[in-house]
């Protein structure tokens, strides 16, 4: 027992990780480890010595069990100081932001168009991307080899179906499931084969119809003249005479030029207003199409949300919006500008 014990003692102090440790513990007190074959020699023995020297062995069996485990904690702490110093944190280092989400610039000018027509009692109402020739078109009075077909440049997929040019087509999809009087708009992307810095191949819109009886035009320059001004402030708004197959008559709605308050600048090239919509009073032949009976009329208008983006935020680049360039994205954050 005496020279177990040296041995033990000379090799715990070799010992320097787990591995090593679990090693010796099998060498002294594994299944053939020398304090276990002590126990077994003890069949030879009487009673008398039996007790006596199991209890020695039993002695020996929990010093080197204690010693172990202190063994144990001492590689445990070694570990811990090691991290401990390679992880140390210099306090002075200043911290990382977080990055925050935020909402895209056009989703968020479609949700203020939005608040501002359901203020107004409007509906909203989708349609979708992939349209049929008959609503994209012909259901709003714009037959086949109509040369108003040429005002939109279409990317078709077969012959009777397209990407859709312009949200107009949720009007009579609309129109076609419920009665009158419907008062809705209609937010979402359109496509066209037509790209330059004011002009990309997709774009969103925003559609809007009211359909009840004894709509006149004052109801339509009433309700555009109140969106407009509420979206961009105070500004002098002005109809002009204009042209759309499924409207008549048909106007298309300047703004004074929010850059220059009027007085002429690049932005407006020095005309003083800037056209933001097309609108007019509903077509009978799109009522007639629908199947609405003719006592039924209203207003319909149609606005591109990249240019109300554009004009309200100062934006002259149309790519912007879609190059993902998180310092622009940056710029409408919730906390853009805020130091946390
Ligand atoms: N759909 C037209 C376009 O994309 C815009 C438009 C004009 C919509 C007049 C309307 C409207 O509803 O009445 O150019």
């Amino acid at each position: 027992m005496e020279s177990i014990k040296k041995e033990f003692e000379s090799l715990i102090n070799n010992v320097e990780d787990y591995e090593q440790l679990k090693q010796l513990k099998a060498k002294f007190l594994g299944r053939n480890g020398s304090v276990t074959n002590l126990f077994k020699k003890m069949s030879a023995l009487n009673n008398q010595e039996k007790k006596e020297y199991g209890k020695k062995i039993n002695e020996l069996k929990n010093y080197i069990e204690d010693v172990i485990d202190e063994k144990y904690l001492d590689i445990k702490e070694k570990i811990r100081n090691k991290a401990l110093e390679s992880e140390s944190v210099d306090i002075t280092l200043p911290g990382r932001r977080k990055q925050f989400g935020a909402i895209h610039p056009i989703t968020k000018t479609i949700m203020e168009i939005e608040n501002i027509f359901s203020s107004l009692g409007f509906d909203v109402e989708y349609g979708p991307e992939i349209e049929q020739d008959m609503y994209n078109f012909e259901m709003l009075n714009i037959p086949k080899e109509h040369p108003a077909r040429d005002m939109q440049d279409t990317f078709y997929i077969d012959d009777n179906t397209l990407l859709r040019t312009h949200t107009s087509p949720t009007q009579v999809r609309v129109m076609k499931h419920k009665k009158p009087p419907v008062m809705f708009i209609s937010p979402g992307k359109v496509y066209r084969r037509d790209s330059d810095i004011t002009h990309s191949t997709m774009f969103h819109q925003i559609e809007g119809l009211l359909i009840d009886k004894n709509i006149h035009f004052s109801d339509l320059k009433g309700v555009l003249s109140e969106f407009l001004q509420i979206f961009f402030g105070d500004v002098a708004v002005r109809f002009r005479p204009s042209y759309f197959p499924f409207t008549e008559p048909s106007a298309e709605v300047d703004i004074e030029c929010i850059m220059c308050k009027g007085k002429g600048c690049r932005v407006c090239s020095h005309t003083g207003f800037l056209e933001v919509l097309g609108c007019g009073m509903v077509h009978p032949n799109v009522i007639k199409n629908v199947g609405y009976e003719d006592k039924w009329n209203g207003f319909a208008f149609g606005l591109g949300v990249e240019r109300f983006a554009m004009l309200k935020y100062g934006i002259d680049n149309i790519r912007m919006f879609f190059e993902n360039d998180m310092r622009f994205l940056d710029e409408f954050s919730y906390d853009a500008g805020r130091v946390l």
